[in-house]
């Protein structure tokens, strides 16, 4: 006869606190683990004291790619189970603008070949195009390179990104990631910003105002990856354009404007709470519902963000209202941490896994 396999009951689950984990620079770098994390996911996973597993989720500022894939690799990577309800990347708050340019053409910027076009489409943007479509109607928009490769052209002859673009509107820029391409995407994400009515066959606008909205999903100037010093994040994309923009305006005043999406701004923040309300109900089961939302019998659950970055982590979860924990093992390190004397992280450690001891310690 088959033999049955008993499932163990899941461990019940802690309540009264979470863990918010940064990606880059505190669970891994580039695409290996840290190996503190390692045991860190499985002490999460109910191998404490308490034997109650804790809820946590990955709030990064990292993209490109949809939380079902991120969640998937991770696993993979951390040899534990991640939902993708547990991954919020940079973009995925960005759904939040969908009702406003569902049916109208917006332009996403960054990431390998299309794959910001198909998140952008998860989400329910519906016209969709980049900057590499609007070179391949026009190569005189950026003379200094050759053909795209078919993979970063739409596969549908009909697809809305073949526009005319001599006609067609650019209702909003939206950075979904790191452009692959800085110069071509600088200068093309300008004319769209710049051209009157978002629509390039109209010339540039005399003055240094903007046409279109940009929306950006990033503002990190650097993070780390398994390079001895910090990366450009996105961030640098925006400091380059923001350049550009005040030189060709002729004057010294900041007039591009950008809404900004990802950590530290409150509106990442918020979002995630909410996942975590979400999140824990789901987990928590019948039985322990009613004590699982945003308070336990009215006292405020405790949040903990572990984080490498203090002008990201640790700022966005100060400014929150959450406790946060600054490790050693990414941007903030003993040779930079004079850069970040204004952060106020609630505790520093070595890495993950003595973050994880020190919040633990810190609840019992
Ligand atoms: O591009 C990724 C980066 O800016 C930071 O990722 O996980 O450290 O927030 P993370
Ligand atoms: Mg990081």
């Amino acid at each position: 006869p088959p033999m049955l396999i008993q499932q163990e009951p899941p461990k019940p689950l802690y309540t009264k606190g979470a863990i918010v984990f940064d990606i880059d620079g505190v669970l891994l770098k580039g695409k290996t683990a840290i190996p503190e994390a390692i045991d860190t996911l499985k002490v999460l996973g109910g191998q404490n004291e308490m034997g109650k597993r804790i809820p946590f989720l990955l709030l990064t500022n990292g993209g490109g790619v949809s939380e079902e894939e991120k969640a998937k690799e991770l696993s993979k990577t951390l040899d534990f189970p991640i939902m993708p309800e547990q991954v919020i990347l940079s973009h995925t708050p960005m759904k939040a603008l969908v009702p406003e340019y569902k049916d109208k053409l917006i332009m996403v910027v960054g990431g390998k070949n299309r794959s910001c076009v198909r998140i952008a489409k998860m989400y329910g943007f519906t016209k969709v195009c980049t900057p590499n479509d609007v070179y391949n109607w026009n190569k005189a928009v950026w003379p200094f390179m050759d053909a795209p490769p078919q993979e970063e052209l739409p596969s549908d002859p009909e697809d809305e990104a073949n526009a005319d673009y001599s006609k067609e509107k650019i209702h909003a820029v939206m950075i979904f990631h790191d452009p692959r391409d800085y110069g071509r995407d600088l200068q093309i994400v300008y004319d769209v910003l710049k051209s009157k009515d978002g629509i390039l066959g109209n010339g540039y606008m005399d003055s240094g105002e903007q046409s279109v909205p940009l929306y950006c999903s990033n503002a990190d100037l650097i993070w780390s990856n398994d390079f001895v010093s910090p990366r450009f994040g996105q961030g640098a994309f925006h400091v380059c354009l923001h350049g550009i923009w005040d030189k060709t305006s002729g004057n010294d005043q900041d007039k591009l404007e950008k809404r900004l999406f990802g950590k530290p701004f409150q509106v990442q923040y918020e979002f995630a709470e909410k996942c975590l309300d979400k999140l824990i109900s789901s987990q928590a089961g019948d039985s322990e519902a009613s004590t699982s939302a945003a308070d336990t019998d009215g006292v405020k659950r405790n949040v903990y963000a572990i984080g490498d970055n203090p002008l990201s982590d640790i700022d966005g979860a100060h400014n929150y209202g959450w406790n946060s924990v600054l490790v050693r093992t990414g941007v903030y390190t003993e040779a930079t941490k004079h850069k970040y004397a204004d952060s106020k992280p609630t505790q520093i450690v070595d890495n993950v896994g003595d973050a994880i001891k020190w919040i633990l310690e810190n609840e019992a």
